[in-house]
């Protein structure tokens, strides 16, 4: 194919789009509701998360989602179980305008209360939604590995971490803590369902790059090949769109 460098293009074009997000995760759960912002930055005085003495409490004057690790939310008490040898993870992209694309990533951390989110466990991905406006779609990877030559055991504890990058770069977090479970266990057998894994047909996916670091245990997911073509008509309205 001779169209690749005009692809290479098409896809920095498209990146230039991206806008804010703002992510749900609906299955296995999440910490809790961080879709949430108040205070002013002035109050902040220009921090992104600061303690008002005035109320006694924390304000999030951009909002709770753009703090790292798990957007504002601290280890919750209300694990999910998850399969030991990997499973779902449903998520709704589209919450507040501004989505119609977003990178999406998500990591692993492991203990009760992890050191870190460093352990990918897919390969970073695109989205592309039907608008700019919200939109009610969901994303689902029915089988999420564990990160490659990580191992654990039923009982162990763990935390599922989400970011969505935005056009500037900047990330949104949110997390679920899970508790690895036999893959029988009947908190988690027949609790993913076409109800709640399912993947909108107006989200489709773009991989941006391969990262061979992640190794095996990341299975790729790729992307269905109708998907690219039906992207080429949206390029070249961004294209159309950027020029006017
Ligand atoms: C945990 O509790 C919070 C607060 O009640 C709730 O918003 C959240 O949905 C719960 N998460 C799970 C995974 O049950
Ligand atoms: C904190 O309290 C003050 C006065 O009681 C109020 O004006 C302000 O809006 C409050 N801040 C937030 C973030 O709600
Ligand atoms: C701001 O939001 C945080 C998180 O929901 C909450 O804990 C805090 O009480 C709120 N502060 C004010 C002043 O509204
Ligand atoms: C992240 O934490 C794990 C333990 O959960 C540790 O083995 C690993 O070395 C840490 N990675 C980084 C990059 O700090
Ligand atoms: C959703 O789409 C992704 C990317 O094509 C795919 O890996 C995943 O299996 C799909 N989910 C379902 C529930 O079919
Ligand atoms: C996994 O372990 C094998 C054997 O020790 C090593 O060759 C490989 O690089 C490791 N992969 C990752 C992603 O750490």
């Amino acid at each position: 194919m001779n169209s690749i460098s005009q692809w290479s293009a098409l896809m920095v074009l498209l990146c230039i789009t991206i806008a804010h997000a703002h992510t749900v995760i609906t299955y296995p759960g999440y910490r809790g509701n961080n879709l949430h912002t108040n205070g002013t930055v002035a109050q902040a005085n220009g921090l992104g998360v600061a303690w008002d003495e005035k109320n006694g409490s924390y304000i999030y004057p951009y909002g709770m989602e753009w703090i790292y690790p798990c957007g504002g939310m601290p280890r919750s008490n209300n694990r999910t179980k998850w399969p030991v040898n990997g499973g779902a993870v449903a998520f709704q992209p589209g919450w507040f305008p501004g989505h119609k694309t977003a990178l999406i990533y998500i990591n692993l951390g492991l203990g009760e209360i992890p050191e870190n989110m460093s352990h990918p466990v897919v390969s970073p991905f695109q989205i592309t939604g039907p608008t700019n406006d919200p939109y009610p779609g969901t994303v689902c990877m029915p089988q999420v590995p564990l990160p490659a030559n990580i191992s654990a055991k039923i009982g162990d504890k763990a935390t599922i971490q989400l970011v969505e990058v935005a056009k500037h770069g900047a990330a949104l977090y949110n997390c679920v803590d899970i508790e690895f479970a036999d893959p029988h266990d009947p908190e988690i057998d027949g609790s993913v369902t076409r109800d709640n894994c399912f993947n909108s047909s107006d989200i489709t996916f773009q991989y941006m790059y391969t990262t061979s670091g992640i190794g095996s245990g990341a299975a790729m997911i790729q992307p269905p090949q109708h998907t690219l073509l039906a992207l080429v008509p949206l390029l070249l309205a961004t294209i159309f769109g950027g020029l006017m």
